[in-house]
């Protein structure tokens, strides 16, 4: 299993982890702008046969001040989950919207019934809650809206 930066010709399998995993999809176009626009930002996890088993959708918040990154999209296939992907994905982007970006932080939304993926954040990430926005999802589930912030490097 390895994590590498995401090409264009993975975006299709990105696409179906997601429709695999969570009820949040997206056109290709939308994989597409992301890829274009942020290259640096997109990670995938893969198995032996070059199968991608996960993927980290992010972009940046360019026009905000300070500019700051966006988790779109997370996810890894229930058969490799707990052995440290969705980690090792979260801090490979991380790190390029630090180096790349000089961004000052990083939000998401997160269902607030998502265990694993609120122990991954909260937890393993060091995000913290700043707002709860109730109905956010389609479904009427209520969102945290999460933010991280990266420490001061220079
Ligand atoms: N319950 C409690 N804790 C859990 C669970 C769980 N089911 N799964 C993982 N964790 C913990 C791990 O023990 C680990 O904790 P530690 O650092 O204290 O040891 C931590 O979370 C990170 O574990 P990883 O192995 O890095 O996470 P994993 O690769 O299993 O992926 C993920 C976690 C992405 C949430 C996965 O469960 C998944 O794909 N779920 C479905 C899709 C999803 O919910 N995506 C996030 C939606 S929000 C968004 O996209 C912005």
């Amino acid at each position: 299993l390895s994590v590498r930066e995401a090409r264009v010709e993975d975006l299709l399998q990105m696409q179906q982890t997601n429709l695999w995993c969570l009820p949040e999809n997206y056109n290709l176009k939308y994989y597409l702008y992301h890829i274009l626009s942020w290259p640096q930002l997109l990670y995938v996890a893969e198995d032996h046969k070059a199968k991608v088993v996960g993927y980290v959708l992010a972009k940046m918040e360019e026009d905000d001040e300070p500019a700051h990154g966006h988790i779109t999209s997370l996810s890894v296939l229930r058969t490799h989950r707990k052995c440290g992907l969705a980690t090792k994905l979260m801090t490979s982007s991380h790190d390029r919207m630090q180096e790349c970006f000089d961004a000052a932080h990083v939000a998401l939304h997160v269902r607030r019934s998502n265990r694993a993926a609120f122990h991954l954040y909260s937890e393993t990430l060091d995000y913290h809650i700043r707002d709860v926005e109730k109905g956010y999802y389609a479904d009427g589930e209520d969102a945290y809206d999460m933010r991280k912030t990266f420490k001061l490097t220079k």
